[in-house]
């Protein structure tokens, strides 16, 4: 395959096997026309980016079935005003702002700037979560964004002083679009500020789950400065972030316009010493994440010989991974708890474990829980102190024991 910024010819360095569509909660009679894909990442040794080569249409991940819905964590919530408060406090200034962001969901971070007076505008292109925008009093429009949004944007409301994402912008193939689209939408002093799961957390952790259809890219602050250096942007800040298992925050601007902040140098300095710009990390890495399903996949077994229930807390995209590239069924798990009601009464992609309401955990709990939200590790242990005190105890596929 060619590298889907530079062109370079890039190889796969593993397989994680056939994978359905991370958030493809489906009712047994979808069975039959499951889709599935083979999931394989690869690295480019020329742009450094981290990316997975084969990747379904945007159609079959992204509609108005969308299962994802980003207010459903109240810590994420808080997040996003302390982002929408730090891009305010940090990169924004004047009068009559205005603001665009790219996949802005359910609107959770634009309605800190509605809230604030400051012009806004989500471009999101599924249309459930959009509607749920526009109910929180935030303006959306129902797109994919790229140079022609851009230009469409622009023609309605003038030029944006600054572009968000969050989350996003690791699910787009082509960023090159997303950069001629910002190059069009932002001012001459327009920022470009997007956070995503970050590469470097996920080899320190070995979390292959972040690996799933949605996340063609994961990004480290190297490989996002060769994307957007050719479209004449350089990185000015990066914040290192703990949401989603360890995230960054990046933050671009026209070259030689705005201050560099040291933060840039010193977390490339880090990410070479981690070894994230050589081949032979993502070698280290495939080993760990055989190691990791072994692991897994032994602890299930003895929990099933010893006759002890087990159920997933969170059905989140990212156990699609863990779960189908562990071969793990309702054999093995007998429901997961999500408090998505979209998902629940459904079943998981792939392997078609039930998920249901959170109640199905809390007022019958089982012997272990497979904490497969782990990013929202703080948060859940803070609220389910009853089910370890009453001997419950907690997995996850992320450790060494
Ligand atoms: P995410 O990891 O992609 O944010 O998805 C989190 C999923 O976990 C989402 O479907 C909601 C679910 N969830 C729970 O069921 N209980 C919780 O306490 C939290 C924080 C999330
Ligand atoms: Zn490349």
């Amino acid at each position: 395959m060619k590298c889907r910024i530079c062109d370079h010819e890039i190889t796969p360095f593993m397989s994680f096997g056939k994978m359905p569509i991370a958030n493809g909660f489906l009712l047994p009679d979808q069975y039959d026309d499951e889709y599935f894909f083979e999931l394989k990442p690869a690295f480019c040794e020329q742009c450094y980016s981290f990316q997975i080569d084969d990747q379904p249409d945007p159609e079959l991940m992204f509609h108005d079935q969308y299962a994802f819905f980003s207010r459903t964590s109240k810590f994420m919530q808080h997040h996003f005003s302390e982002y929408a408060a730090w891009v305010c406090d940090n990169h924004l200034s004047g009068n009559d702002l205005f603001v665009v962001e790219l996949g802005s969901n359910d609107g959770i971070m634009l309605e800190n700037f509605a809230k604030r007076g400051i012009r806004h505008l989500g471009v999101e292109p599924s249309a459930n979560v959009a509607e749920e925008a526009r109910r929180h009093g935030v303006d959306t429009i129902v797109r994919f964004f790229g140079p022609e949004t851009a230009t469409e944007i622009v023609g309605k409301h003038g030029q944006a002083d600054a572009l968000l994402a969050a989350n996003v912008m690791c699910h787009i193939p082509d960023l090159n679009g997303i950069a001629e689209g910002a190059n069009r939408l932002l001012k001459q002093d327009g920022v470009l500020v997007f956070e995503d799961p970050y590469l470097g957390a996920m080899i320190e952790k070995s979390a292959y789950d972040q690996i799933y259809d949605e996340h063609v890219f994961m990004f480290s602050a190297i490989s996002v400065a060769n994307i957007f250096d050719p479209h004449g942007f350089e990185l000015i800040d990066l914040l290192p972030q703990e949401t989603h298992g360890g995230s960054m925050r990046y933050v671009l601007a026209r070259k030689g316009v705005r201050a560099v902040s040291p933060a840039v140098t010193d977390i490339v300095k880090a990410e070479k010493a981690a070894g994230l710009h050589l081949p032979e990390t993502y070698q280290h890495f495939r080993e760990n994440c055989e190691a990791s399903k072994a692991r897994l996949v032994r602890l299930l077994q003895e929990e099933k010989a010893a006759g002890r229930r087990v159920v997933g807390y969170g059905a989140t995209s990212k156990s699609t991974t863990i779960l189908n590239y562990c071969g793990i069924g309702p054999d093995l798990i007998e429901f997961i708890s999500d408090t998505t009601p979209i998902k629940q009464g459904k079943y998981t992609p792939g392997k078609h474990i039930p998920v249901k309401p959170y109640a199905a955990f809390a007022e019958n709990y089982p012997d272990t829980a497979l904490l497969f939200a782990w990013n929202h590790q703080k948060e859940i242990m803070q609220k389910e102190g009853d089910f370890a005190a009453q001997g419950g105890k907690w997995l996850t596929h992320i450790g060494d024991d």
